[in-house]
C-alpha cells in the first residue's frame, strides 16, 4: 500500500453542509473534491443494507424505531432531511446498493463503516460483500469497523479487500493486533495523534487514517505523522476545489 498524498474522505458525506448519510451530502462531498467518501451502515428487517448512523431512525428522520425493525420499503416513507434543513426534505434513507449504482462511474473511492458494535446483524458481512463484488468494486472500497469480528469475517471473504480497525483508544502490540483480525490499516481518533501507538505504526510501517479532522492545524499535524487520509465532515476546508462552499 502507498499513498502518495493524504486523502480526504467525507465523513458521512459533505456532513457540515448536507444531512449526513444522504445523497445531498454524498453529491457535494463529490462537488468539493474529495477523494472519497465514508458512510455507516445497518441492516433492515429484509436484509438490505441501508446508510445510515444510529441503530434507531430517530436523530435522522421524521421517523422513530430500530432500523432493524422496519424493512426496506417502510424506511422510504420517512425523510431523512428536514432534521437537518427544509430544503432537504427529499432526502430518504439510502440503500448500499443505491449508493453504488451513483458512485460506479465516479472517480471516488468509498469507506464502508460496518456498525456492528451494538446489534449484531448475523450475515452483515456476506451480504455487503456480495454487493461489492456484485459491483465490481472490490479495489475501490475500504470496510472499517469498531468490531474486530466483522474485519476477521470479512478477511475470510477477501484476501486483499482493505480492512480498517477503527478505535478511539491506543493499545500496544498494534501489529499482533492487525494480524489476528486480518485488518491492514488504522483509523483512530484525533486526539490520539500524540500518542506512542502512532510513533509504534510510523515504525512498523502500518498506514493510519484519522477522523474526524475539521481543522486545518490538526489536518497539518496528520501530515506531519505521516497519516494515509482524513475522514472530515468538511472536505471543502482540505481538497483542491477550495472554491465550492454552501450557503
Ligand atoms: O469512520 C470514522 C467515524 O465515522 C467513526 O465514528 O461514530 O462517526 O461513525 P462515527
Ligand atoms: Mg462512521
Amino acid at each position: 500500500m502507498f499513498f502518495a498524498v493524504t486523502q480526504i474522505i467525507a465523513h458521512r458525506g459533505a456532513s457540515k453542509f448536507a444531512p449526513e448519510n444522504t445523497l445531498a451530502a454524498f453529491q457535494l462531498a463529490e462537488k468539493m473534491g474529495a477523494d472519497g467518501i465514508e458512510l455507516d451502515i445497518h441492516l433492515t428487517k429484509d436484509q438490505i443494507p441501508v446508510i445510515i448512523h444510529d441503530t434507531d431512525i430517530k436523530r435522522t428522520t421524521n421517523g422513530r424505531g430500530f432500523v432493524q425493525k422496519f424493512t426496506y420499503k417502510e424506511l422510504q416513507q420517512y425523510d431523512a432531511g428536514s432534521w437537518f434543513s427544509e430544503r432537504f426534505s427529499d432526502e430518504r434513507i439510502l440503500s448500499l446498493e443505491e449508493f453504488f449504482a451513483w458512485i460506479l462511474p465516479k472517480d471516488l473511492f468509498v469507506n464502508i463503516e460496518m456498525k456492528t458494535k451494538v446489534i449484531r446483524y448475523p450475515n452483515i458481512e456476506k451480504i455487503v460483500f456480495q454487493l461489492i463484488r456484485e459491483y465490481g468494486l472490490e479495489n475501490r472500497v475500504i470496510i472499517s469497523s469498531f468490531n474486530p469480528h466483522t474485519l476477521y469475517r470479512m478477511r475470510e471473504l477477501h484476501p486483499n479487500i482493505e480492512l480498517a480497525l477503527l478505535s478511539k483508544v491506543a493499545f500496544r502490540n498494534i501489529q499482533q493486533y492487525l494480524a489476528d483480525t486480518g485488518a491492514n490499516v488504522m483509523h483512530i481518533k484525533s486526539r490520539l495523534l500524540s500518542s506512542r501507538m502512532v510513533r509504534a505504526m510510523n515504525h512498523h510501517d502500518i498506514p493510519f487514517r484519522v477522523y474526524t479532522v475539521n481543522r486545518k492545524s490538526t489536518f497539518k499535524q496528520c501530515v506531519d505523522k505521516n497519516a494515509a487520509g482524513i475522514i472530515t465532515d468538511r472536505p471543502d476546508l482540505f481538497s483542491m476545489n477550495e472554491t465550492v462552499h454552501q450557503n
